[in-house]
């Protein structure tokens, strides 16, 4: 890597690999919804780690290398870890293997030749957890958040049925065990199709389940998930509780000693131990003494993992001599006398029965292979998808063709490469469609895209289901028990076609709905919730509705930024809807006279352009909004048909404009501040909108009319100016709690 890239590149690298590990991190353990795979995710430590090793000095004290998981969200108490809770390193391949066991002899001198024992335990893909004990009984149950402080879930973790509330007589005064809480694979299937049924959003995974499900505020919700746990070591054991005072942070040396006087110097009796205080412990442990060993039983357990009703996605290796641990310790937050042997991404070999194109809400065309349904670690995988036309072209992909599947982590599964020596004669290659398989109108590439598209627009109906499922999702209206089902069944009964009729459905159909979704098991009760939950949702925050429209390139960050800025819904319309004879200010109603894109100002080019350039330009002062988005966006606002839902929407809607904390009320209005090093729990951008909509303005540079500089991380020349001037600093947490 060092030679091929210059420095500064490697640099540029190195920031952007902490920007996507943070954010990733984040979305696993702060929101139990990772978006790659655990592979993936991986790939980007592994360059991370590698550059940090290459280049010391470009390591930021904000590495994620020295972070374990995502530090304590808020809700829970926080929990202090008396002992921290450490995160593992990986191996991927036997050579690496080779090198941590060669790394551990050559650290404790030993030879060849010297016995060394490792406890290679199942990793099971769960959440960990500590559980204290006091005089045999759980006093606190908590996660690991950021390995020093976590969150106390122990109402939550009561509700485990596999957790011991009490231990027998023989156990320690003071005992904290360590496991891993995980759901079954069954228990997880069955979940998910009661939420399905309920309406209710379904999990991506056992993992995402699991954490999804203790992590909820009211315990009552934890104790009807069917969760369970696997313990796989001890923070620290006293037999005494006099040796133990409360609230001691006692370090990981220490915490070793107290287990090897509590309860024995190896690894493998301790979880006997456990196993007979009746903590739940895997039975697929085994102490292997040759790397031969290690690896025939990382084999067999990599094709014993699809039987295997938990998932796993390595095996874990331990030194099983706790003296030798002792000697060992740790490095950046994980241990040397243990690592991950990561499994490989489960593949399978099937065959390609069909090519599906499915229509989204943009009217993006994207193809799904349709398989030979096959089981791939456990699960059975009937589709997979095929990205683009691209994609299919690239790869070659034809209809009987047998290819290998990947179902990574818990991403959808994917076709990794075609057996092209299996191919049956005639076979034809793929044409992708220049019409729209649901409504039939062409199929369009923009330049510079890779997606095609159906250009059916309103007529679309996959395009209308979808973007109506969309409408009601969580970061839009977000109503209750109008899933992706219900959306359909209505739309296919004509109950609701665009947006509004969500909103007259009651008046509309008061007497209709009960009848005609009878035949889905409907009551009256069901269409009275329905009603109730879509009521609640007529008053709404202009950034909901913004995002709930769905215009291309609007996620919620940018609707949150557009409301932020223009404050109303008219203002939005006013600035973004152009006008064909340049001053017209009221909508106009005769369809013909919008004018749709740039492309297309006909009508008097002059005043639309101008007019076209102005709203460009303010929508361009936005943060984070380019060219592209505003052109969506003005395209948008400029679609007859996207403004007469507009009206309409008003009119059933009670949309709250959006209000920047008033001047008097906010300690900051008016002040002029400076943002200088590395925040930590914000970005910059987002740093300076909260500032500004708090009336503060927010420059770049220190003088002496600067009110307050908010110093992060690694501050500079910026701060040295500010304590010469001596305008006041304040640090990231000072900011944040003036601010609120
Ligand atoms: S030992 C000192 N053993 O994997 C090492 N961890 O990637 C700390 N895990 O945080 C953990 N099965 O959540 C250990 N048999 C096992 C495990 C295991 C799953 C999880 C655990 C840990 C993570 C580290």
């Amino acid at each position: 890597m060092g030679d091929v890239l210059p420095k500064n590149d490697i640099k540029e690298r190195y920031q952007d690999l902490v920007a996507q590990i943070s954010y990733h991190d984040k979305k696993y353990h702060g929101e139990d919804n990772p978006e790659i795979s655990d592979a993936e995710y991986d790939a980007l430590r592994r360059e991370l780690e590698q550059i940090e090793s290459e280049y010391p000095d470009l390591k930021s004290p904000n590495s994620p290398s020295e972070k374990v998981g995502q530090a304590a969200s808020r809700g829970f108490q926080k929990v202090r870890h008396a002992v921290p809770m450490l995160s593992l390193s990986n191996v991927f391949s036997e050579e690496e293997l080779d090198d941590f066991l060669s790394r551990v002899r050559r650290f404790l001198g030993l030879s060849d030749e010297d016995e060394l024992e490792i406890l290679a335990e199942p990793k099971i893909d769960g959440l960990s957890c500590s559980l204290r004990y006091e005089n045999r009984k759980l006093v606190q149950a908590a996660t690991r958040g950021d390995g020093q402080v976590g969150e106390d879930i122990t109402e939550n973790v009561k509700t485990i049925s596999d957790v011991p509330h009490d231990l027998p007589d023989d156990a320690p005064d003071i005992l904290e065990v360590r496991g891993e809480i995980y759901m079954t694979r069954s228990d997880f299937l069955a979940l998910n199709q009661a939420q399905e049924e309920a309406g209710k959003p379904t999990f991506a995974n056992p993992r995402n389940a699991a954490a999804g499900s203790v992590r909820q505020l009211d315990y009552k919700i934890t104790a009807s998930r069917p969760l369970s746990i696997f313990c796989y070591g001890v923070g620290y054991a006293y037999k005494n509780e006099d040796y133990f005072n409360k609230g001691d942070i006692i370090g990981l040396d220490e915490g070793l000693r107290s287990v090897v006087e509590s309860l024995g110097d190896k690894q493998s009796i301790i979880i006997n131990k456990l196993r007979e205080f009746g903590f739940p412990v895997n039975d697929r442990s085994l102490l292997c003494e040759t790397s031969e060993a290690i690896i025939s039983n990382y084999k067999n357990l990599l094709a014993e993992r699809p039987d295997l009703n938990y998932e796993i996605d390595g095996v874990v290796y331990k030194v099983n001599d706790i003296s030798f641990q002792e000697r060992l310790k740790s490095v950046s937050r994980a241990p040397r006398w243990a690592t991950a042997h990561k499994f490989p991404a489960e593949r399978a070999v099937t065959i390609i029965n069909a090519i599906d194109i499915q229509v989204g809400r943009t009217g993006a065309l994207t193809p799904v292979a349709r398989l030979e349904p096959i089981t791939v670690g456990g699960v059975v995988v009937s589709n997979a998808t095929l990205h683009n036309a691209d994609e299919i072209a690239r790869k070659d992909i034809r209809v009987g063709d047998h290819v290998v599947i990947q179902r990574a982590g818990d991403v959808i599964p994917q076709v990794v490469e075609v057996l092209k020596q299996k191919r049956k004669e005639g076979a034809e290659p793929f044409v992708f469609p220049d019409k729209c398989p649901v409504c039939n109108s062409d199929v369009i590439q923009e330049e510079g895209e890779v997606a095609r598209r159906c250009t059916g627009g309103l007529i679309c109906e996959a395009q209308a289901t979808e973007r109506l499922k969309h409408f009601v999702s969580k970061g839009a209206f977000d109503i209750e028990g109008m899933g992706a089902k219900v959306i359909e069944a209505f739309y296919e009964e004509g109950l609701i076609r665009s947006p509004v009729d969500i909103f007259t459905l009651q008046e509309r159909d008061k007497d209709s709905l009960t009848p005609i979704r009878a035949k889905d098991g409907w009551g009256e009760q069901s269409a009275k919730n329905l009603f109730e939950a879509i009521e609640k949702k007529r008053k709404i925050s202009l950034d909901r509705v913004l995002y709930a429209l769905g215009i291309r390139q609007v996620g919620q960050a940018t609707a949150k930024r557009l409301a932020a800025h223009y404050g109303s819904l008219g203002n939005i319309r006013n600035s973004l809807t152009l006008h064909p004879d340049g001053d017209q200010r009221e909508p106009c109603q005769d369809p013909e006279q919008y004018i749709p894109r740039q492309s297309s100002l006909a009508l008097d080019p002059d005043s639309s352009l101008r007019e076209y350039q102005d709203a460009v330009r303010e929508l361009t002062s936005i943060e984070d909004i380019g060219p592209s988005v505003a052109d969506d966006l003005i395209g948008f606002f400029n679609e007859y048909h996207n403004l007469e839902i507009l009206t309409k929407l008003e009119e059933q809607l009670e949309i709250e404009d959006f209000v920047a904390v008033e001047a008097s009320d906010s300690p900051v209005a008016g002040k002029v501040v400076v943002f200088t090093g590395t925040l930590t729990t914000m970005t910059r951008a987002e740093a300076k909108a909260r500032a500004e909509s708090l009336g503060a303005k927010v420059t770049g540079s220190v003088s002496a009319k600067t009110d307050y500089v908010i110093a992060g991380e690694e501050a500079g020349s910026k701060l040295k100016k500010a304590r010469e001037l001596g305008v006041q600093v304040l640090s990231e947490a000072e900011w944040k709690s003036l601010t609120g």
